[in-house]
């Protein structure tokens, strides 16, 4: 299938973040070490070697600092250590070590829009008096009503229910309250504050000291709220509709964020400048749907040097949709000069397979915008399985980077049953269940198929079986048994990474005609990619060949001399003339 006249990828000055291959690992559901039930650092570098194979350049750690874990991790009680159950720093400078020996870069998560409420700091803030310099490290604020029973403003979180909570005062007394734009566990840090600003600048610094590569910057799109917290307008119809990217205008992209981040590039600029050989990244992570220009802001160069593009993943299976998704962000970031970041899952989001394999995934009626709601379509899983096979492809040829989600490359669904005793998502229980959260999709990974260690996620059997609840077939995802499978998805996440590596990485993007509601193609140097969301096969338009091969009839006959298949997302599919149904190929297919 490799064609050895493809030119080979990568540029010795380009940095290596801009094409690279990030794979986010979630490390409690990743791999257990100890037999806790907890994945943990150890079991990271127990399976190296199988991330290795996998052809990946970097990994993302989510938040792996002492926390609570009341939104897993999302709740950092110390920035400068490693939670207990996964380890501590020693084991961290370990993990590091190892994964640089195999080529793989280390990349971090920070939290900088709030900490636990079990952090130093809150428990200060809180045991300090009103007024004081600890509480204006948080927004602290007084109530209204008569005795401040009232919370200060209308703010609701994200999560449900009100963004603020009272205290009780050192005194006993009902006290002042605090805004928690997430959970009542996550309150908010207020950026106006030096001491805020300061202790972010030391934690970007001392994660790099340990030999850290980078970090993703969670949620940064409500960092930094409005002076005077003014009460949020209340959503009619036709408001919303004037908002695109949804959300409290006082929480939501404040301008003045934008230094925070300007701050942040300065130090790690001057972290380059004093670390020759250091090319350190930051990819945001910024939801900003039909909004590039939004987007576009947190990756002027003076900021984060990637930012999600997450149009794409929140896309339904409709040909001229996934293009638009992809061309207008293409348009506007790399029209800037910008970097492009291409992912179709994460740790918030129902898994691609069970997205795609939805009643509703190619209804633009009835697709929700928010993957976190559930809907109660029927899922086809075999069907999704194929299409986010097929999509993979299509993301993997894209010019930027691609950020994989641990289990993507197993073809893993979401997990749709699981006990309501079991949910773990604060999303779920405060919502009242009307969310039912994001564990769907934080199983813990199947490595091989006993199921006395939870499929190999645990090294002994755990005692009190994984943290959440494997479904009872789970081993047949194992990563063994599709390793030896050529057939498997494991396999094809494999190949195509070796694929993508071939890519020139500095060919643009150029959009074939769509003449063909089914499919999506682009060129990238001598590859045409195409997507064909159909479900039967789609012999390929002339206008997606290059014209001078063909004669006015259509296809010659010796198409494939000109042509061969480089890849296709449906195994043995070698016919450059067509596209199968649910498949995107990659055909060589030189300018002439
Ligand atoms: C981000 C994280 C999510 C977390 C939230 C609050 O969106 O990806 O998992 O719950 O921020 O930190």
């Amino acid at each position: 299938m490799t064609n050895p006249t493809r030119p080979t990828g990568g540029r010795p000055n380009r940095e290596w973040w801009r094409d690279a291959v990030v794979y986010q690992v979630y490390v409690r559901s990743f791999a257990d070490s100890n037999g806790d039930g907890k994945g943990d650092l150890q079991g990271i570098i127990q399976h190296l070697d199988q991330l290795q194979e996998l052809g990946i350049d970097a990994v993302w750690l989510c938040p792996c600092f002492p926390s609570p874990q009341m939104d897993h991790g999302y709740d950092v009680a110390d920035y400068f250590d490693i939670e207990p159950t996964y380890g501590d720093l020693a084991a961290f400078d370990r993990l590091v070590a190892a994964a640089r020996e195999r080529g793989i870069k280390v990349m971090l998560d920070v939290v900088p829009n709030h900490c636990s409420s079990e952090h130093a700091w809150f428990k200060a803030a809180v045991a300090a008096p009103k007024g004081s310099p600890e509480r204006r490290r948080f927004y602290f604020r007084d109530g209204k009503g008569q005795h401040g029973e009232l919370p200060p403003n209308n703010w609701t979180a994200v999560f449900g229910g009100p963004a603020w909570t009272r205290i009780t005062e050192p005194d006993g007394a009902p006290g002042q309250w605090y805004l928690h734009i997430f959970t009542p566990w996550q309150p908010d840090f207020n950026w106006d504050s030096d001491d805020v600003r300061d202790h972010f600048d030391r934690m970007l610094r001392f994660w790099f000291d340990r030999g850290v590569d980078g970090f993703r910057v969670d949620a940064v799109g409500v960092v930094g709220k409005a002076a005077g917290l003014p009460d949020q307008p209340v959503m009619n119809a036709a408001l919303k509709a004037t908002q695109k990217a949804g959300g409290n205008p006082y929480v939501q992209f404040q301008p003045k964020a934008h230094d925070y981040w300007r701050r942040w590039r300065r130090v790690i600029d001057q972290y380059e400048a004093e670390h020759p050989g250091r090319q350190l990244v930051t990819v945001s992570e910024a939801y900003t749907p039909g909004r590039p220009d939004l987007l576009l802001k947190f990756v002027e160069p003076d900021q984060f040097h990637q930012s999600f593009c997450f149009d794409l993943m929140l896309v339904p299976w409709i040909a001229p949709l996934v293009r638009a998704a992809v061309a207008d962000v293409y348009e506007v970031l790399s029209g800037a000069g910008a970097a492009l970041t291409w992912t179709l899952n994460n740790h918030d989001t129902q898994r691609a397979v069970t997205r795609y394999g939805r009643a509703n995934a190619t209804s633009i009626e009835s697709w929700t915008k928010n993957n976190l709601v559930y809907v109660d379509a029927p899922v086809d899983e075999a069907i999704g399985l194929r299409r986010a096979e097929a999509m993979i492809a299509f993301t993997a040829a894209l010019p930027g980077s691609l950020y994989l989600y641990q289990g993507e490359e197993l073809g893993l669904p979401e997990v749709l049953d699981l006990p309501a005793d079991r949910r773990e998502d604060p999303l779920f229980a405060r919502t009242n269940g009307k969310e039912i959260g994001r564990d769907g999709c934080r199983i813990p990974l199947p490595w091989n198929g006993d199921a006395s260690t939870a499929f190999g996620f645990s090294s002994v059997p755990p005692s009190e079986g994984p943290w959440l609840p494997q479904p009872a077939d789970w081993g047949r995802y194992a990563e063994s048994a599709q390793a030896a499978d050529p057939a498997s998805t494991l396999t094809l996440y494999r190949e195509l990474m070796q694929q993508r590596r071939a890519l020139d990485v500095e060919a643009p993007l150029e959009w074939l005609p769509a003449s063909d509601d089914r499919l999506v193609a682009f060129r990238r140097g001598d590859i045409v990619v195409v997507l064909n969301v159909a479900a039967d096969s789609v012999v390929l338009p002339a206008e997606v060949l290059p014209a001078e091969v063909l004669p006015a009839d259509g296809l010659p006959a010796d198409a494939a001399r000109f042509h061969s298949v480089v890849f296709s997302s449906v195994r043995g599919h070698t016919e450059p003339a067509s596209v199968p149904g649910n498949a995107c190929v990659w055909l060589h297919a030189p300018h002439r």
